[in-house]
C-alpha cells in the first residue's frame, strides 16, 4: 500500500470517530484539500530516497508545505529533533492556490485549508514541529548562523527565487547541514528544468557539489569541504 493510500485511509478512519484530530471538520470545511491530496501526483513514496542522506535527530525544516502531505515522511525517516514547516499560505496566494493541473486535481485549494491540514499533521507527529506562515526569504533572515542542519526546499521553482533561497539556506546552515529538494527534472531528450539550472548556478558559485539526483526529481547538495570521498 503506497503512502498516499495509508494517508486517505487514516483520514476515513476519522470520519466515523469523535474527530479529536480535526480530519472531519477540515475535509466538510475545505473538500478541495481532499480531492487535491487524493487525486494529485504527490509521488510521496518515490521521494524517500534522498532523505538517507539527512542526519537523523537533528534540526531541519521543509520550506513549501503545500498541505503537509510530505512531512510525515521527512518525520518517519529524517527522526528530526525539531521540525519547521514553512509557508506563506494566504500571504502568497490570498484566499486560494493557482489551478495547478494535475498536481491538484484541477481545483483551487483554499489557503486556509492547506495550512490547518499541515497543522493537523505537525500536532500528529511524534518529533516537535512548529508551522511558520512566511516566506522563505523574510524566515531564513530571521534565523541565527547554523540554525538548521538540513532543509527540504519545495517552495517557487523560478529560477532566480530558488538560488535567491538557496544563498539564504547557506548562510544559516550547520557546517555539515544539507540541503534537498525536489522537482529537478531533465526530460527524455536531456532538457533541463529551471530547478536545475538554479543548483547548477548556485554550485558553481558556492562551493556546493550534486549529491543526489534521481528520476522522482529528488536532489541533494553539500558543501564540498563536507563531502567525504572514499578512497
Ligand atoms: C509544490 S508545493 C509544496 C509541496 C510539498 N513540499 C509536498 O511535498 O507536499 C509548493 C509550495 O511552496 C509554497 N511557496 C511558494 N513560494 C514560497 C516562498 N517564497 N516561501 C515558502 N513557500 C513558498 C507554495 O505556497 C506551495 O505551498
Amino acid at each position: 500500500m503506497s503512502t498516499r493510500e495509508i494517508i486517505i485511509v487514516s483520514h476515513n478512519s476519522h470520519l466515523s470517530s469523535a474527530d479529536p484530530s480535526g480530519w472531519d471538520q477540515l475535509f466538510n470545511t475545505y473538500q478541495e484539500v481532499g480531492i487535491a491530496e487524493s487525486s494529485g501526483r504527490h509521488r510521496l513514496n518515490k521521494r524517500r530516497s534522498v532523505l538517507r542522506l539527512v542526519p537523523k535527530g537533528r534540526t531541519g525544516a521543509e520550506i513549501g508545505v503545500f498541505t503537509g502531505l510530505f512531512a510525515p515522511i521527512l518525520a518517519e525517516v529524517c527522526k528530526p529533533k525539531k521540525l519547521f514547516l514553512v509557508d506563506p499560505w494566504d500571504k502568497l496566494h490570498g484566499s486560494h492556490f493557482p489551478n495547478w493541473g494535475a498536481y491538484t486535481n484541477h481545483v483551487r485549494v483554499p489557503t486556509a485549508g492547506a495550512q490547518q491540514a499541515a497543522a493537523i499533521r505537525a500536532k500528529e507527529m511524534d518529533c516537535d514541529c512548529e508551522v511558520v506562515k512566511e516566506f522563505s526569504t523574510e524566515w531564513l533572515k530571521s534565523l541565527s548562523p547554523n540554525a538548521l542542519d538540513w532543509v527540504y526546499l519545495d517552495a517557487s521553482h523560478k529560477f532566480e527565487d530558488v538560488v535567491a533561497d538557496l544563498k539564504h539556506i547557506d548562510t544559516i546552515l550547520s557546517d555539515d547541514g544539507i540541503i534537498l529538494g525536489d522537482d529537478c527534472w531533465i526530460s527524455n531528450n536531456g532538457q533541463v528544468g529551471e530547478i536545475y539550472n538554479a543548483l547548477y548556478a548556485f554550485c558553481e558559485h558556492e562551493e556546493y557539489a550534486l549529491l543526489h539526483l534521481d528520476e522522482y526529481g529528488q536532489w541533494a547538495i553539500k558543501r564540498k569541504r563536507d563531502i567525504v570521498s572514499r578512497r
